[in-house]
């Protein structure tokens, strides 16, 4: 791979290339890109920076908030104010959707955006990430509303996330396959270390909360309880398990290496389909996957056909090897 391509180049040549990226879609990437920077340089300072711990807040989700949950929604509002590229934006740590004031120049996209994706991590320097997903505001109307957002995930337009991790590294798709950007810090720019980043079929390993199994439907038991059983059961092999409680990282794992991630529905809140969310952590982190070759279902249909009704609604996940994520998506239509 050519040596230094950094994210505003490969924009371009993409823009140029096939047009995917409009001028207003390239600056609203580049935007976020630098305010995931300034994110990363929060998160690598730490308690030197006074930014870990609880802000004894909560958010509409029922959470309480941390510092960084805060900080990085800040950073993102900021960021995405003044540039003319957005109508509006959308965020795990906001109750409803924050219009571009009108003092600013209004574009024709929306942002949505897990600002600080595994906050339970935080506080044991354990990576987190930032998830973003992109959609067009309908045509032919001026102002925006929140009905505007209920897309499906098949109607983005672009979607990424940054990791906080050993690297700081954004992974980005616009249609055109996956991405991956690492940050050089002494040039502060993301640079093209990866492209076509593609999911093997077939894994053995899984992620999942096995602490929650008493709580599973029969399908994810079973499929579970088989992974478990190893060369001898069904499966004929071995299976290996992570879970690292960031879907960020949970998820850039088996889009470098492969495997199976899963937050199924369980009987704990049997109102809410499962603990993460549509817009702005299974509708980008769905399309990722599939751009990567791999699946992403809810059990019973692909995530990204999804058609929301809530801002922040809840959606069972079940992403990442292709083989596996049919294989439990079938013992759904079984049991
Ligand atoms: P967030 O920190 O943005 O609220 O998201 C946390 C999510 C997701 O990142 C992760 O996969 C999952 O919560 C972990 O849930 P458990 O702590 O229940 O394992
Ligand atoms: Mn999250
Ligand atoms: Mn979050
Ligand atoms: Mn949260």
């Amino acid at each position: 791979m050519a040596q230094n391509i950094s994210l505003t180049r490969y924009l371009v040549e993409q823009q140029r290339i096939d047009d995917k990226i409009p001028a207003q879609l390239r600056l609203l990437l580049e935007v976020v890109a630098r305010a995931c920077k300034s994110i990363s340089q929060a998160v690598n300072k730490g308690a030197l920076g006074g930014v870990l711990g609880s802000a004894e807040s909560e958010n509409v989700q029922g959470e309480i908030q941390k510092k960084l949950d805060i900080i990085a929604n800040e950073v993102l509002i900021e960021a995405n104010e003044w540039g003319g590229h957005l109508a509006a934006m959308a965020s795990e740590e906001m109750d409803t959707i924050h219009l571009v004031p009108n003092r600013y120049p209004q574009g024709e996209y929306l942002l949505l955006f897990d600002p600080l994706d595994g906050s339970s991590n935080i506080d044991v320097n354990v990576s987190i990430g930032t998830i973003f997903s992109v959609l067009k505001k309908p045509e032919g109307q001026a102002g925006v509303q929140e009905s505007d957002f209920l897309q499906a995930g098949n109607k983005q337009v672009a979607a990424g996330y940054c990791i906080y991790g050993p690297q700081t590294t954004l992974v980005l798709t616009v249609g055109d396959g996956v991405a991956m950007f690492t940050l050089d810090r002494e040039q502060g720019s993301f640079i093209l270390t990866q492209e076509n980043l593609t999911i093997p079929a077939d894994t053995k390993e899984f992620a999942i909360n096995m602490s929650n199994k008493r709580h599973w439907a029969p399908p994810v038991t079973r499929y579970i309880d088989e992974c478990l059983e190893g060369k001898d059961g069904p499966r004929g092999k071995d299976f290996n398990m992570r879970w690292i409680a960031s879907m960020v990282t949970d998820v850039h794992r088996i889009l470098m290496r492969g495997g199976i991630f899963m937050y199924p529905w369980d009987k704990r809140e049997p109102e809410k389909a499962g603990k993460l969310r549509l817009m702005y952590e299974a509708n980008p982190m769905s399309w990722l996957v599939e751009q990567a070759g791999g699946l992403a279902t809810n059990g019973r249909q692909r995530i990204l056909d999804l058609e929301p009704g809530k801002l922040h609604e809840r959606v069972a996940v079940i992403l990442g090897s292709k083989n596996e994520v049919e294989r439990a998506t079938r013992y759904h239509d079984t049991l």
